[in-house]
């Protein structure tokens, strides 16, 4: 099939969070099973850091507003090493919208012209499609940022021959829907008949992530467990009633994981390679994970770590409730991120008043986060909610085990470890609450204390399998239904 890959983000150009490496690695996944997949990505200042030579496909002038905006289309002067031939990776050129510090905007805060930088992309991804004389099956586009591709391509965008594909809309994370101020609408060219309650329209605002749930032929979300958590209120962040009336054409598929990146046996970013059987270079990343953090390095002591974006979604009220108390606990404590101001002010205040236990550096480090995934005994992830999550499928391949909450894609890639059978893959916890993390990380550290279970269910954890390779055969399936 011919495959359009529409998404704001994706490995290795630009990354923010999960997004990209689901974006980095499906389309390979999918070209390697013969689909020809053409990805489309926002040329962002730090890609023309990263790559100087592009070549220049067809130029865009799209409507926004009162002005005419143009743009061109340009594909990468040399495509990087090992890439398949299926896949034809493009970028849309606009300086004004797109060449700027940031993917999004600043930590914790957003570009105020999102809405506008986004509906431009979606545009001129479409005129690409007509430009450039490309055959699409499927249009597939991902969270807010390309809703409107599926709007589009039932209203201005709808005539033949170009536009006949149907449409996959994939939800990645409910709780960012692209609301924009409705004066925005005539910016769209879209004509106010979308702006109802049925459609666009959300609380007198427009709602980007709403156009897609509406006007896509088909929706998923990336676990099963959250494809059906969404439809209750809790998650569905207003969004539920919606979602209950495409219930269905909605469909859950875990993210894979990308083990060319994500494998201590050839991890790129680690010296010290290892696997199951051969475990001697996991203590030596230990050694120096802690050093990177500054802590000393105790052989005794579980070492916990977490690589995260500091939001609310990922359990950081529980988790710093839990930080007050850590004389309780033999662990340590490691974090990287960047986000909330708030959230980064008090776990650089924990990490002060508890230097030789907790230690967080601000920042946003991949070299970093793989040490951390290699070299951490703990991975700790209580989401309050995860529409899949990557680290703690990332972490057991490293036999770093997980700890986290019966959530979403947690839910459906973590298995509570029973010491008496021996089965299962980390620790998990249902009710939302500090007492439950603590119980649970509790009894993680027990384990960790009886040296043999724990090697068990490490070895559980390294032999998991989440490769890409499956998830893309379901999406393969998904796209045939999407034709129909
Ligand atoms: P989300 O997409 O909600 O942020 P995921 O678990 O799906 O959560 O994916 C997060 C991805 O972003 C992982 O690849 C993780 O390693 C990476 N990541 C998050 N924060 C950082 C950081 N501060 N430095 C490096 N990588 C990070
Ligand atoms: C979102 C979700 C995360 C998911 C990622 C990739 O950012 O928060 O759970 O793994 O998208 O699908």
């Amino acid at each position: 099939m011919n495959i359009l890959f529409a998404v704001s983000e994706a490995e290795p150009f630009a990354k923010t969070g999960g997004l990209a490496d689901v974006a980095g690695a499906l389309p390979r996944a999918l070209a390697a099973a013969g689909d020809k997949v053409h990805l489309f990505l926002p040329l962002y200042r730090e890609i023309k850091g990263k790559y100087k030579n592009f070549t220049p496909e067809a130029e865009v002038f799209i409507p926004v507003g009162d002005r005419r905006l143009s743009g061109a289309i340009v594909g990468l002067g040399s495509p990087p090493a090992g890439q398949h031939p299926n896949l034809k990776i493009r970028f849309i050129v606009q300086d004004e919208l797109f060449d700027r510090p940031e993917i999004y905007g600043p930590p914790g805060s957003e570009y105020p012209d999102n809405g506008i930088r986004f509906i431009f992309f979606c545009r001129a991804v479409l005129d690409a499609v007509n430009l450039l004389n490309l055959d699409i099956d499927v249009y597939h586009s991902h969270d807010w940022q390309t809703g409107l591709i599926p709007v589009y391509l039932k209203t201005l965008y709808k005539k033949p021959p170009h536009y006949q594909g149907g449409s996959l809309f994939t939800i990645h994370n409910l709780g960012y829907q692209g609301i924009q101020d409705k004066s925005l609408m005539p910016l769209t060219g879209l004509n106010w008949e979308e702006f109802t309650f049925q459609r666009l329209e959300f609380f007198d605002q427009l709602n980007l992530l709403k156009g897609g749930l509406v006007y896509a032929d088909k929706l998923n979300t990336v676990s099963q467990a959250y494809s059906r958590e969404i439809l209750k209120p809790e998650f569905g962040f207003g969004l539920e009633k919606v979602l209950q009336e495409r219930r269905d054409d909605l469909y859950g598929i875990l993210n894979g994981v990308d083990y060319s990146e994500w494998d201590p046996a050839r991890d790129p970013y680690i010296d010290n390679h290892f696997q199951l059987g051969r475990m001697a270079g996991k203590k030596v990343c230990k050694k120096k994970l802690s050093t990177a953090f500054g802590l000393s390095y105790s052989a005794n002591l579980a070492l916990i770590g977490m690589v995260s974006r500091l939001v609310t979604q990922k359990g950081f009220d529980l988790i710093l409730a839990l930080l007050e108390r850590v004389n309780e606990f033999a662990a340590k404590f490691v974090f990287l991120g960047t986000g909330d101001e708030k959230i980064e002010t008090q776990l650089a205040k924990l990490a002060g008043r508890y230097p030789e236990k907790i230690a967080f550096i601000r920042g946003y480090d991949n070299r970093l986060a793989h040490l951390l995934e290699a070299g951490a005994d703990i991975f700790l992830m209580p989401s309050r909610y995860e529409p899949c999550g990557l680290n703690q499928m990332y972490s057991l391949r490293y036999g770093t085990v997980p700890l986290v909450r019966a959530t979403g894609g947690l839910d459906d890639s973590i298995s509570h470890f029973n010491p008496q059978t021996g089965r299962g893959n980390g620790f998990k916890f249902s009710v939302y609450s500090q007492s439950a993390l603590q119980k649970t990380l509790v009894e993680t550290l027990e384990i960790y204390q009886k040296p043999r279970l724990w090697h068990k269910l490490r070895a559980n954890c390294m032999r998991c399998d989440f490769s890409w390779k499956q998830s893309a055969k379901k999406y393969q399936e998904l796209y045939k239904k999407v034709c129909k």
